[in-house]
């Protein structure tokens, strides 16, 4: 399913069933100098491609970027270069690479990983911004593969020009109820941290990640996982996304930091 939600800006939503629990992977498609940036990949469903391949269409550009923001998504990235041979592709990880051998082997000439330490992706233009959220560990082995204390890397991405805020996995979105069938310690109405996903490593950069975040000019937030209905969050007279997303923050990721100076 494809919705307008700004000028220029799409949300996708995407069903994914994992460990037979149904989890949405919701994406924004953006028309932006005459050509579309996508980031992140949901699946590419036939009613999706057929959207997009309208959307190129109607505006008479191409997808020319696929900016993958979340180092646990990669499973659709795969289809989408398959299908999009215009698209190069930005990833914030090596574990994206890793994770789908056959994009080097099949697309090496279109792959770049980014350096989420020092964040540089000329090709995004000016009316994007990436920001890194660091200082977190990966989950256990037995959930992803990874080495023991290798970092969790994600990338938030700001799209100025619709102030909007694009969050993979770091917090979840707010919901009246879990969206993932059982609460796992998620708090209905609130933003919740992805505490399991993103153990704190080095609190003090977690905290400034988090506090770069909330430094940047957005009014409104989309969410990765979410169902449809919820994972688009808008300002309102009763809710403001930025004080939302402090609010969760400072439960987690700014917690630790705070505690261990006292
Ligand atoms: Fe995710």
């Amino acid at each position: 399913m494809i919705k307008k939600i700004a000028d220029n800006v799409w949300l996708i939503h995407g069903n994914q069933s994992m460990f037979m629990i149904e989890i949405y992977s919701n994406s924004i498609l953006v028309l932006d100098n005459q050509r579309l940036v996508l980031f992140n990949c949901p699946e590419l469903t036939d009613d999706v491609k057929q959207t997009v391949r309208s959307i190129e269409s109607e505006y008479q550009v191409k997808m020319e970027l696929i900016v993958v923001l979340g180092d646990w998504h990669h499973f659709h990235i795969p289809a989408w270069m398959e299908e999009f041979s215009t698209a190069h592709l930005k990833v914030c990880s090596q574990r994206n690479l890793l994770k789908q051998p056959s994009l080097e082997e099949k697309f090496k000439d279109r792959i770049e990983v980014i350096d989420y330490q020092n964040i540089s992706v000329p090709a995004l233009g000016d009316n994007f911004e990436l920001v890194s959220f660091s200082g977190c560990i990966q989950p256990p082995w037995m959930l992803g593969g990874d080495e023991n204390g290798a970092p969790r890397i994600e990338l938030v991405a700001l799209f100025k020009t619709a102030k909007i805020l694009y969050i993979t996995d770091h917090v979840f979105c707010p919901t009246e109820q879990s969206f993932s069938g059982g609460l796992m310690g998620k708090v209905p109405g609130l933003i919740n941290c992805n505490k399991g996903g993103f153990r704190i490593g080095d609190s003090e950069l977690a905290m400034k990640s988090a506090e770069n975040i909330l430094e940047l000019d957005f009014d409104s937030i989309v969410f990765s996982h979410g169902p449809a209905e919820q994972c688009f969050l808008e300002k309102n007279d009763n809710s403001i996304p930025k004080d939302m997303l402090a609010a969760g923050y400072r439960t987690f990721f700014m917690k630790h930091a705070e505690e261990s100076k006292l």
